[in-house]
């Protein structure tokens, strides 16, 4: 079998971070581009959540990037988010799915980030967390609201960064529409941190 080959993913995912301002997301681009001609440890992974992902994939209000993913979709490492350690309760580990790759546990080792994909099916409830890294996620396809800090959950879309500062809680939730996102970890990124802060405000105006 052919050595997997992300670098157009790992183009395509820098340029989606590359195009904010962040000092994180200049970290979680050069990490990509750092690793593009590295060779991932895959460990595919067809989870039940994978046919609503593959479908959001197909959706035309996507970043241009959705067509980078769609044929690596199957081969990557994909876990159901937080799970296997017990760090998030099956009723809502199971309706979410999340790539690691590039990190500590990714398909291409670095300890001084992580950068993979984070994607959650319709209708589900991702109540409020918390941890120690700084955090970013930049929304690729599908709508959810997102909220941090003091502030109402707010329905984001395709192209919206959500920028978490270290121990900020927050929170995404979907309704009608599954979400995937890329997402970078920076500065303290042991997930042991990780915790459930509680459920949230009601959903702003
Ligand atoms: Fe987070």
């Amino acid at each position: 079998m052919a050595q997997l080959d992300l670098s157009p993913l790992f183009s395509a995912l820098a340029d989606v971070l590359a195009s904010g301002q962040e000092e994180i997301a200049t970290i979680g681009a050069a990490a990509l581009r750092r690793h593009a001609g590295s060779s991932p440890v895959s460990e595919p992974a067809v989870l039940d959540t994978n046919t609503a992902i593959e479908n959001l994939l197909h959706d035309p209000n996507g970043l241009p990037c959705t067509t980078q993913i769609l044929p690596v979709l199957d081969q990557l490492s994909w876990h159901y988010s937080g799970y296997d350690d017990g760090r998030i309760s099956a009723d809502v580990a199971l309706k979410m799915q999340t790539v690691e790759l590039i990190g500590a546990l990714g398909m291409i080792f670095d300890d001084s980030c992580r950068v993979g994909l984070f994607a959650q099916t319709a209708n589900t409830d991702y109540i409020i967390r918390t941890h120690a890294a700084e955090e970013l996620f930049v929304q690729i396809a599908g709508e959810a609201e997102w909220m941090k800090g003091d502030e109402l959950y707010c329905m984001r879309g395709p192209g919206d960064r959500m920028h978490h500062a270290s121990f900020q809680p927050h929170a995404s939730r979907t309704i009608d529409s599954a979400l995937i996102a890329v997402w970078v970890w920076a500065g303290e990124v042991d997930y042991g941190t990780y915790s459930y802060v509680g459920t949230g405000p009601k959903t702003g105006e």
